[in-house]
C-alpha cells in the first residue's frame, strides 16, 4: 500500500467518522438541554495509521492491499465515547440505534459481559452512508462507548499488558482493579 493508495482509501472514512461524530455532538448537546447535564464526558477519534491497518491484515493472514482492508477491516474510522455513567452509554447506544439510516454491522457488550481480563467497554460498529460525486456507499465507524473508569482500566491495562506479554503479572491485579472500579462507579450512580 503506498502513501497516496493510503491517504486516497480512507478518505471517505474520514467522512464517515466526521459524520458519527456529528450525530453525537448533537445527541449531547440535546440531552443537556432536556435532562440539565452532558451525558458524554469527551471524545476521542482516530484513523487507523497505515502501518496499523498493514499490520492487522498480516496478522489475520490477508494480503495487504485497499481492497482486503475495505473487506476486511471495521476499525478504520474510530470513535471513543467517554461517559460519566453506565446509564448514559445504554442512552447514547439507544438513541443512536433509532438513526434509521445508520446500520448496524457489529455490536459487543463488555459491560455486561466484560472479557476475562475485566476489560469493559460497549462495542458497535456502524455503516454510515458516505454521498459521493459517483453514489452512496456505507462505510464502517467502530465506537467504543465507556465510563472514565472504564478508560482509566484500559488505557492502564494496554499500557502494562495488551497484546504482548503474555505472562502480564499485573493482570491478577487488574482483574481486581476491575472489579474495584466497577464497585466504585456503580456507588456512585447511586448517588445521583
Ligand atoms: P482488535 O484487533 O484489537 O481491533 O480487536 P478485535 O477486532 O478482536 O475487537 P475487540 O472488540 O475485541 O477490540 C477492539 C478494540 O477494543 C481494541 O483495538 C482495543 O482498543 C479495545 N480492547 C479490546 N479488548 C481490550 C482489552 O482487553 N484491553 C484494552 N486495553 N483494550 C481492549
Ligand atoms: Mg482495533
Amino acid at each position: 500500500m503506498t502513501e497516496e493508495e493510503y491517504l486516497c482509501f480512507v478518505q471517505p472514512y474520514e467522512d464517515a467518522l466526521k459524520n458519527i461524530r456529528v450525530r453525537v455532538d448533537v445527541l449531547n448537546q440535546d440531552y443537556r438541554r432536556k435532562y440539565q447535564n452532558y451525558p458524554i464526558h469527551h471524545i476521542q477519534h482516530r484513523i487507523k495509521q497505515k502501518e496499523s491497518i498493514e499490520n492487522k491484515l498480516l496478522k489475520n493472514g490477508y494480503e495487504v492491499s485497499t481492497d482486503s482492508a475495505r473487506n476486511y477491516l471495521t476499525d478504520i474510522a474510530g470513535i471513543r465515547v467517554i461517559c460519566f455513567f453506565v446509564r448514559d452509554i445504554y442512552a447514547i447506544v439507544d438513541l443512536l440505534k433509532k438513526q434509521t439510516d445508520i446500520v448496524i454491522i457489529k455490536e459487543c457488550d463488555y459491560i455486561a459481559a466484560p472479557k476475562p481480563n475485566g476489560y469493559r467497554s460497549y462495542h458497535i460498529v456502524f455503516g454510515v452512508p458516505v454521498y459521493h460525486t459517483d453514489g452512496m456507499e456505507y462505510y464502517p465507524v467502530e465506537i467504543q462507548l465507556r465510563t472514565m473508569s472504564m478508560d482509566l482500566w484500559a488505557s492502564m491495562e494496554h499500557r502494562i499488558c495488551y497484546k504482548g506479554k503474555q505472562d502480564c503479572k499485573a493482570e491478577k491485579a487488574f482483574r481486581a482493579y476491575a472489579v474495584a472500579l466497577k464497585d466504585m462507579e456503580k456507588a456512585m450512580e447511586e448517588f445521583l
